[in-house]
């Protein structure tokens, strides 16, 4: 990638959000939320714990452990009055339209997700059959709850390669059919067919993109020896669809907003014979999203995408605080402390990134 902005050394832009991130539980929480609370002000935080989140009290009390933690971290008393950890409820064939009511009064659920079972990590208790979700649709859609997809097929004679392809066709399209108002997130989108697909649909449906899927082709996962720190899923495709990902997010289309999926995993289950899928990513995400816009020169791109369009699509207010980022290269620690004596590798580990944040 070839630096082409010269002219913008130093970027001042409305702090950002993620509207896709993980940050597991417990004790992994002394990691993951100093992290996530130095970049963003609200993050929505995924529900694929073990048991998942399935209910609004769960959620609550899960908001309630990230956020002992926050105030027990060495996080500056500003990061932590503004970090404000938005809950998502894992949907199950169990799912109810009370369920649903209950979580959009809560006032802190601002989602549904939707793990199709078996796609990815923690997502055996996700929905086995779509058609049955009929009622969980209608009250989402009745109560204004967006519903946040892992968009690829699961059956076990379908390429992994074309799962995401797959998913728009057989699954996506008929749900906006059947619920032209139900506000939807493809999450994690990384093909060119997910883009169109989004770009053909009205505006109550979005999408978020990684910082992987816009710096990273399958090459990088698997030239020269498997990198398992590339390893996520939906799987990294062929560089013209990492391409069209960076024409999407740096088109200024509002559609298209910044979700990291940062998902932590103890860098021995990563660099292992069954390694597990998920890139590491909240504690760097900034300084990454930033190289990728700069090496298609589009930097200027960048606040829209970080910064407002997700919380117009949620309808909530842009930041009022602001984060500055500047053309100054740093340093990917090789690895993080995290529990029980573990380690945990970020992506581009040990590298150089050229953008950093501004102390
Ligand atoms: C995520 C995880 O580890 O929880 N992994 C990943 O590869 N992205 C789950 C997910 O978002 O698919
Ligand atoms: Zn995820």
């Amino acid at each position: 990638m070839t630096p082409t902005t010269d002219a913008i050394t130093e970027l001042t832009i409305i702090q950002p959000d993620d509207w896709h991130i993980h940050l597991r539980d417990d004790k992994a929480l002394a990691t993951t939320v100093p992290h996530a609370a130095a970049s963003f002000n609200r993050a929505i935080c995924m529900p694929n714990l073990v048991p998942p989140v399935k209910t609004t009290d769960e959620a609550l009390a899960y908001r309630q452990r990230i956020l002992h933690h926050l105030q027990a971290s060495d996080v500056s008393t500003e990061r932590k009055a503004a970090f404000d950890p938005r809950m998502t409820l894992y949907m199950t064939n169990e799912t109810s339209a009370h369920d649903i009511e209950v979580a959009a009064k809560s006032g802190i659920v601002q989602a549904v997700k939707l793990y199709p079972a078996g796609a990815t990590t923690n997502s055996a208790d996700g929905v086995t059959d779509i058609n049955a979700c009929v009622g969980i649709f209608e009250a989402m859609e009745r109560y204004n709850l967006p519903l946040l997809l892992h968009g690829e097929v699961t059956h076990d004679h379908v390429d992994i390669f074309d799962r995401e392809k797959r998913f728009l066709e057989e699954v996506l399209a008929q749900i906006i059919a059947k619920f032209p108002s139900l506000k939807i997130v493809m999450e994690h989108i990384t093909t060119s067919d997910a883009a169109d697909f989004i770009l053909s649909q009205g505006n109550q449906v979005a999408a978020t993109i990684t910082p992987q899927h816009l710096m990273f082709n399958r090459n990088h996962l698997l030239l020269g020896g498997i990198k398992p720190h590339f390893y996520c899923l939906p799987i990294l495709k062929r560089e013209k669809h990492q391409k069209v990902l960076l024409d999407v997010a740096t088109s200024g289309n509002p559609k298209f907003f910044l979700g990291t999926d940062s998902a932590p995993h103890a860098t021995d289950q990563k660099e292992n014979a069954c390694g597990c899928a998920g890139c590491y990513s909240a504690s760097i995400a900034l300084p990454l999203y930033a190289t990728a816009f700069d090496s298609v020169g589009k930097i200027d791109k960048l606040e829209g995408f970080t910064s407002r369009f997700g919380a117009q699509f949620y309808g909530l207010p842009v930041n009022e605080t602001t984060v500055t980022l500047i053309n100054q290269p740093m340093q990917v620690p090789a690895d993080y402390p995290y529990f029980d004596n573990s380690k945990l590798t970020p992506l581009m580990a040990g590298e150089y990134l050229p953008w950093s944040i501004k102390s």
